[in-house]
Parts: C-alpha cells; structure tokens; sequence
C-alpha cells in the first residue's frame, strides 16, 4: 500500500522480519527507550523469526515481535505477549503500527494461544484491537521475569504501564 510522505508518494510493506533487519530492530527498539525493554543483538537475532517489520520507501520504518509465554495458561493453550512495537518517528500516524499489530494478531491466532497480552504505555492504542485492561497480578510471572531488570519504579505495581488483553475468537469451521 502506498502512502504520502512528505512531498512524495511512498511504497510500504508490511513482511517478516530477516536477519538483515536485525541491526535496523536494534536501532529501532534503542530510539524507544521510555517505551520499549532494551533488547540485546544476541536476543534479536534468535528471534528474528518472532518478527514482523515495515519497511516504507525501501527502510525499516516499523517492527513488532512476540513472545511465548508457557508460565501464563495450561500447557496445550499458552499465552503469547505482542512486544517491541515501534514505527519510526517520521512515520507515524500513517497506519504502520495498526497494520503491524494486525500482521502479528493474524500471525499468532492459528498457534491458538489462551490470550494474547500485553503491557503498555499506549493502552488506548491497544483498545482499537479489542485488547482489555487486566490487573497486573493475573501476571505475576511476566511482570516477575520481565520487569526483574528495569529500574525504573520501585515495583510492577508503581509502573504505570498497563497490562491488557485480547481473547481470540475461535475460528469458525471453514465449510467444504
Ligand atoms: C504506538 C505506535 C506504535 C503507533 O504507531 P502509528 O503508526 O503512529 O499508529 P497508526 O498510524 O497505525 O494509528 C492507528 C490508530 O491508532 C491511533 N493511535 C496512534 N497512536 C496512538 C496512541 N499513542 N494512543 C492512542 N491512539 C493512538 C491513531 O490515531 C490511529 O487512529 P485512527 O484509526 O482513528 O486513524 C507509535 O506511536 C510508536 O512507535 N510509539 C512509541 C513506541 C510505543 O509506544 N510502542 C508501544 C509499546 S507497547
């Protein structure tokens, strides 16, 4: 899909993320410091391939990833976290981060997880997927592994980040 950016008509596209785009994910994650948990290359790396980048103009203009979290569900129905969205600051507001969030929901759905979450700072962002305020405590684990390094607050609980999230519908039985 095409865009206006500037004086100029851009070409964006929204695919899976390569090992090429992993230093272009690190600069991004970086350039989000207030928002996003610091991500390592090594981390980036192993991972590539849990995410989804937009490129617009021919550059890395967005990125989400995911998460699979066994601790939070049963075993056969885990929960899956949406993390590390960013789209570059010149290109906000242009749709690039709802067609990300979109490309990652429609990428998670067929693993059937119990529940995707997430913990943000843009919950009104999130509430346009269908994505609902949770208490904290029902992720105890995640905020225990997950927030263990931030310094930022004192506790989970004074971080003003907010938990959310969005049960799958099940999908309906294709007729044949
Ligand atoms: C949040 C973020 C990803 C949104 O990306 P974006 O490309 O600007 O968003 P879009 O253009 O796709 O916006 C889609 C809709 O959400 C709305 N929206 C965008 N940012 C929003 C925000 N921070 N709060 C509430 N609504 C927001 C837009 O107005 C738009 O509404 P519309 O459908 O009525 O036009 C981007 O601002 C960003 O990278 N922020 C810094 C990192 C961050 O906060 N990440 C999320 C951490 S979990």
């Amino acid at each position: 899909m095409d865009y206006l950016w500037g004086m100029k008509t851009i070409s964006r596209t929204i695919r899976h993320a390569g090992f090429a785009d992993a230093s272009g994910i690190y600069k991004l994650i970086k350039a989000n410091p207030n928002e996003l948990v610091p991500r390592s290359m090594n981390d980036i790396i192993q991972n590539v391939d849990r995410f989804i980048v937009a490129v617009a103009g021919g550059r890395l203009a967005g990125i989400v990833s995911w998460a699979i979290l066994p601790e939070i569900g049963r075993t056969e129905q885990p929960t899956v976290e949406i993390k590390s969205l960013a789209v570059d600051q010149a290109h906000r507001g242009r749709g690039l981060g709802r067609a990300l969030v979109n490309a990652a929901i429609e990428r998670i759905r067929p693993l059937q997880p119990e529940q995707i979450i997430v913990l943000t700072f843009t919950p009104e962002f999130f509430a346009r997927f269908g994505f609902k305020t949770v208490a904290k405590e029902t992720l105890m684990h995640k905020l225990y592994t997950g927030c263990l390094n931030c310094s930022k607050y004192d506790s989970p609980f004074t971080c003003p980040e907010v938990a959310m999230r969005l049960r799958l519908a099940p999908r309906a039985k294709s007729r044949r």
